[in-house]
């Protein structure tokens, strides 16, 4: 076993890498099991891509996610000259950010909050906003499909769930926006305008409670023990970004494969019911997180024949561990039809998607929508022109023009 030196030719993630990421992605798995990249700033990572090894660093306690650690290790594996520091984020002290046993007392309280009953409970209301996006898009003979429809399904649905006024959900778009795209001015001053409203909607809730998520969070209790106001921030925060950005881009990428695919789309249309195994294979060839969050490694960590040092960063390659072949049997064939059972869209371990229910529910609600309303839905723009957007967190598109009549 070695350890992995530096080598000579290391992949930048840039716009380029992100436009080719699976075809890319592919080349690497084929190589080596786990590959040193660096990002556009120059932060070296190491990047796991294969199925065994992604999932088993995923449950692997040798993988940390501790906040202020995590900003450490970040810092001092940037260049010198970089001006990309982490910054220190309170609006981050959330349970993505934290081990056990932080993470099992933070996620308790909020899984006795976000139940699978309040989950099922929001189907109709979840059929209505679909129904009212549709009739919207049913008047235009072009839409873009992101825009009139992908981006204010979720973000109505977790705005509903969580209890954020319909006035602000605007701004919430735009501030959720520039956290996941890779400005980071424009990070710094939304996290700053984010925690400014969170402080302000939970005293509100205080006062006066709703049948919400988040009236149901600030009395969640566990053996005594519950969530502080600055536990509430955080946990708001990451439901609301994790809400917002990523059932938008499950809808948006799986249309584009569908109509990449028009024979699937047919089989659809033939047999609405054939909806969420449709969903499980979009979110198997082309989930909406390339990676999973960042994790360092607190000791040396073997990844197949190689060791990645104590102290580095990692990424677990979701995207590329769903495309291996020793895994699913012709990664790059989509297939509806398809067992993509097992697949790491949602991460695997304590991390695993505490949205994974809703966003099913979403997504499978949305594609029978669409399917049923516009059977003759076609593209509006070249499919082999669309635009990635850069980030290093989500895969989405720019934008997806169509024509909802055919
Ligand atoms: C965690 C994916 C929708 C809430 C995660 C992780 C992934 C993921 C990969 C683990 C990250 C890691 O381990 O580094 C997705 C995808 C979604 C989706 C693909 C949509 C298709 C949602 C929604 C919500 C949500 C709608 C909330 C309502 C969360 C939370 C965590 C999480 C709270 C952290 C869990 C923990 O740390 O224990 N998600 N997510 N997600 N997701 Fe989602």
């Amino acid at each position: 076993m070695s350890t992995t030196e530096a080598r000579t030719e290391e992949p930048v993630f840039d716009a380029e890498f992100v436009n080719d990421l699976h075809a890319r992605y592919a080349e690497i798995r084929g190589t080596t099991p786990v590959q040193r990249m660096r990002t556009q700033n120059g932060l070296p990572v190491w990047v796991i891509t294969r199925y065994a090894d992604a999932r088993a660093a995923l449950a692997d306690p040798r993988l940390s996610k501790e906040g202020a650690r995590i900003r450490e290790v970040i810092n001092a594996n940037l260049p010198p000259d970089s001006d990309r520091r982490a910054f220190d984020d309170s609006l981050a002290a959330h349970m993505l950010n934290t081990d056990p046993p932080e993470h099992t007392r933070l996620r308790k309280l909020v899984v006795k909050a976000f139940t699978s009953r309040r989950v099922e409970a929001l189907r109709p209301r979840v059929e209505e906003i679909t129904a009212r996006l549709l009739d919207g898009m049913a008047e235009r003979s072009e839409v873009d499909l992101l825009d009139a429809f992908a981006f204010p399904l979720p973000i109505q649905v977790i705005s509903e769930l969580v209890g954020v006024d319909q006035e602000r959900r605007d701004e919430f778009r735009a501030w959720t926006n520039d956290l996941v795209d890779a400005d980071r001015d424009a990070a710094g001053k939304a996290v700053v305008a984010m925690a400014q409203y969170l402080v302000e909607l939970i005293a509100d809730k205080r006062t006066h409670p709703g049948d919400d998520l988040l009236t149901a969070l600030i009395h969640a209790t566990e053996d005594e023990d519950r969530l502080s106001d600055q536990e509430l921030v955080s946990m708001v925060f990451l439901l609301l970004v994790a809400g917002h950005e990523t059932t938008v881009n499950l809808i948006g990428n799986g249309v584009l494969h569908l109509l990449r695919h028009p024979e699937q789309w047919a089989a659809l249309r033939e047999d609405p019911d054939l909806v969420a195994g449709a969903v499980e294979e979009m979110l198997r060839f082309d989930g909406p997180v390339t990676h999973g969050t960042f994790r360092f490694t607190t000791e040396p960590l073997p990844v197949g024949d190689q060791v990645i040092p104590a102290g580095q960063v990692v990424w677990v390659g979701l995207a590329a561990a769903n495309r291996d072949p020793e895994q699913f049997p012709e990664p790059d064939r989509f297939d509806i039809t398809r067992d993509a059972h097992g697949h790491l869209a949602f991460g695997h371990g304590i991390h695993f998607c505490l949205g994974a229910q809703l966003a099913r529910l979403e997504a499978q609600v949305a594609l029978r929508g669409l399917v049923e309303r516009f059977p003759h839905l076609s593209p509006a723009a070249p499919l082999d022109e669309v635009q990635w957007r850069f980030s290093t967190l989500i895969r989405g598109l720019r934008a997806l023009p169509v024509h909802p009549h055919g």
